[in-house]
């Protein structure tokens, strides 16, 4: 079927047919609200300016007449309470967005089956001399097969200044006549369904149903026309809409609108000029110009939330606690929030780095790290600890050996010193050493710039500690220039370290036997070493009032100076500790030169000293070394000769043997052999042997 043409359009008769919604007018001086007023109607919040008027008595609890509302009861029993904005109904009031969502009753073109006629409803809403202006949001819709509705507004209170528009809907009817077939749920656009804006500014509207364009015909499929101004996002097309009563009973005849609401009709900046009735009195509030026409809106400040239409401390605007609110305003975990007027701060926790707001604070030093930094702070404080009871037990233990290598004895001594061990530990190393032996090792060391020699013994207790001391005691006490004098010792060590004076061209035994060693010895040398060497025993044999047994004479024990002087060294304290080493009983010493009677005996006398030293005096005119063996050795080949009454010039070194000193060296290996004879008591004393070589050693230079 064609549809009437529309070119002139009837729509000036509207006013006659409308039903005029009237709302009260707005007056003009704001009033104080007082906390007897009601903040709520039924579920809906009623906040300042607006508030609940329903008699006289209540005026000063919206900010004018404008904002009043009524709390009527409504529904078949009257139960359910709801605001009224005059006899509009309000579902809801934004403060902070200056809106609000209020119901319009949905106009109707219906064809009537009974009358054959189309049944008109169409609906008006006056919101003029109200602070309320149609939202922008608003889509004026129109449902129908077959309509075409016009929407009439106006401004404000100017009847002039009017607006005109309209919405055609149509069903495109496909070859089986079916108007249903071209329609899509959810798609608004002309189909059965169709949606315009509107102007800002609007306070007025009124449906008009076009009476050319009628459902009369398709009255079976689609017998109604439907018309409002809603909110479109509460909106979506159905098409049942079309077909049935759905649209209206979806929404129970009244669809919802928003509305953009404002104070006044001036801007902010001329509302503030005057004091009086400026509405935003908080603290903290700012005040925006509306969005939709004249008048303006408060807000709390950022940070802050509250009515800003109330002076009121408690219910203006207040901080907000954004750190109440972790939902809302973001503080990462790695964040320390703190909230502050207007605001909140989140800096990172210490050491973390990033923005926490932004969620990206990051532990700069992770877990990882902080375990290696534990664990190596852990270790390093085991290590400590463990440092001390060590340098603790180090300490008591050198304590112990102090005591027990008779350290209080002999701090009482004078002429010894006793060292710490710290003074001697640094010339204790393997590049210091200038001798070996069974005893131990010797050291060269420096001390107050005079070269020493230090003696450490295999460690070993030495448990005759006390007599460790005195021998330490008197051997101090020996001067003599013939012996190896003790400077001190150090008695913190398990085997105490004995310091001596440094003889600096080593032992008689290395200068005659070591071939690389170019020192060579003439007799007149040799005869020196032996007096001297006589004379240094003799005085320690002789000593009033304690005597002191060498035991173990031989070349590798006297010593020799830079003039050749020779000096004794060894006495009695190494014997001490080579004892406690060795375990061999009282017989110990180098076989070499053992005196066979003490080794028989076991006790060492003065004679075994003197025995040894024959066999000293041997070596030294013959160069031979003392090998003690059954057969050839360096003493045999002596007492052989010696039998045989022959003479012993082939037994002479060499470059001593000369012609002229023969006699001299025979009398020499005469006076040993008597040293050597097993007979004790055929044996000279350490003095007569001092005595003799030194008239021989005179007799030479005369
Ligand atoms: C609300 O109630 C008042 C009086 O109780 C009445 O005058 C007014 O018309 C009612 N409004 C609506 C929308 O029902
Ligand atoms: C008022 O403040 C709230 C919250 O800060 C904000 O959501 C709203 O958009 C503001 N209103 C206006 C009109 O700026
Ligand atoms: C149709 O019109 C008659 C008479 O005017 C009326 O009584 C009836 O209620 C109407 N029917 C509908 C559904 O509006
Ligand atoms: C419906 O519109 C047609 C014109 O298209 C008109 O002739 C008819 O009278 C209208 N029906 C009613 C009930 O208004
Ligand atoms: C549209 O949706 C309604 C239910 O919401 C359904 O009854 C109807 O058949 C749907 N129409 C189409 C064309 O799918
Ligand atoms: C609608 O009514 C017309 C006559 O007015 C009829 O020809 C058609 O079959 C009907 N369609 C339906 C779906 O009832
Ligand atoms: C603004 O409103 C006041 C009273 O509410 C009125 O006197 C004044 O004329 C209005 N001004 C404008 C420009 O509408």
């Amino acid at each position: 079927m064609p549809f009437h043409k529309l070119a002139a359009v009837p729509v000036l008769v509207w006013l006659g047919v409308a039903l005029a919604t009237r709302l009260p007018r707005a007056g003009a001086t704001p009033t104080p609200h007082s906390s007897q007023c009601k903040t709520k109607c039924g579920r809906v919040d009623i906040p300042y300016p607006f508030g609940i008027v329903d008699s006289p008595d209540d005026g000063h609890c919206a900010m004018h007449d404008g904002f009043a509302l009524t709390c009527n009861k409504t529904g078949i029993n009257g139960r359910r309470r709801r605001p009224f904005a005059g006899d509009v109904e309000v579902v809801h009031i934004s403060l902070q967005r200056g809106k609000a969502r209020m119901k319009a009753t949905i106009s109707s073109y219906c064809y009537n089956l009974t009358s054959r006629v189309m049944d008109t409803d169409p609906w008006s809403v006056d919101l003029k001399g109200t602070p309320y202006k149609f939202a922008g949001t608003n889509k004026f819709t129109v449902i129908g097969c077959q309509s075409l509705v016009y929407i009439v507004g106006e401004h404000g209170d100017d009847a002039q200044d009017q607006y005109m528009s309209g919405c055609v809907a149509m069903c495109w009817r496909g070859g089986n006549g079916d108007v249903r077939s071209a329609l899509r749920n959810g798609s608004c656009s002309g189909i059965g369904c169709c949606q315009t804006a509107i102007p800002k500014g609007l306070q007025y509207y009124q449906v008009l149903f076009e009476p050319g364009v009628n459902t009369t015909e398709i009255h079976n499929v689609s017998r109604c026309s439907y018309a409002v101004l809603m909110d479109s996002s509460d909106f979506t097309f159905s098409t049942t809409y079309v077909t049935s009563r759905a649209f209206i009973n979806n929404y129970g005849g009244q669809a919802p609108f928003v509305v953009d609401w404002s104070i006044g009709n001036e801007t902010c900046d001329a509302a503030r000029k005057k004091h009086v009735s400026y509405a935003c009195v908080s603290d903290n509030s700012e005040c925006f110009n509306s969005q939709n026409g004249p008048g303006y809106i408060c807000n709390c400040s950022k940070g802050f939330h509250g009515n800003p239409y109330l002076q009121h401390l408690e219910r203006g605007c207040k901080d907000i606690d954004e750190c109440k609110h972790p939902q809302r305003y973001r503080c990462s975990n790695g964040g320390v929030c703190r909230n502050r007027l207007g605001g909140y701060d989140c800096p990172c926790k210490s050491r973390w780095k990033g923005v926490a707001k932004a969620g990206t604070c990051i532990d700069h030093f992770p877990l990882a790290a902080k375990l290696a930094v534990g664990a190596i702070g852990g270790i390093l404080l085991m290590s400590i600890i463990s440092f001390l009871i060590i340098l603790h037990k180090e300490k008591k233990k050198m304590k112990e050996f102090y005591k027990n290598n008779g350290g209080p004895l002999l701090e009482e001594a004078t002429g010894i010193k006793i060292f710490k061990k710290g003074e001697l530990k640094p010339f204790l190393k393997n590049s210091n050493i200038i001798g070996k032996g069974g005893f131990g090792k010797v050291y060269k060391g420096l001390l107050d710039n005079k070269e020493v020699a230090i003696k450490k013994p295999i460690n070993g207790s030495v448990r005759e500690n006390k007599q460790f001391a005195n021998e330490v005691i008197i051997q101090s006490q020996v001067i003599h220039k013939n012996i190896v004098r003790l400077i001190g010792c150090c008695l913190e060590v398990e085997a105490p370290l004995l310091v001596y004076e440094f003889i600096s061209q080593g032992s008689l035994h290395d200068i005659l036997h070591n071939h690389n060693n170019k020192v060579a010895l003439n007799l007149e040398a040799r005869l020196n070493i032996a007096a001297q060497s006589a004379d240094g025993l003799a005085y320690m044999h002789s000593k009033a009032n304690i005597r002191i047994l060498h035991g173990d004479v031989k070349p590798a024990n006297i010593l020799l100076d830079d003039n050749f002087v020779p000096k004794i060294s060894d006495f009695g304290i190494s014997r001490l500790l080579a004892r406690d080493k060795e375990h061999t009983g009282s017989v110990i010493g180098d076989m070499n030169y053992m005196d066979p009677v003490y080794q028989r005996e076991g006790l060492l006398t003065e004679k075994s000293d003197v025995y040894s030293f024959g066999v000293v005096i041997l070596e030294l005119i013959s160069s031979r070394r003392a090998i003690h063996s059954e057969n050839n050795s360096l003493l045999k080949s002596f007492l052989e000769y010696d039998k045989k009454k022959e003479k012993m010039t082939e037994l002479f070194d060499k470059e001593i043997a000369i012609t002229k000193d023969l006699e001299l060296l025979d009398s020499l290996a005469c006076m040993a052999l008597k040293c050597l004879s097993l007979d004790v008591e055929q044996r000279p004393t350490m003095m007569e042997i001092a005595e003799q070589l030194l008239i021989l050693s005179r007799s030479r230079k005369v």
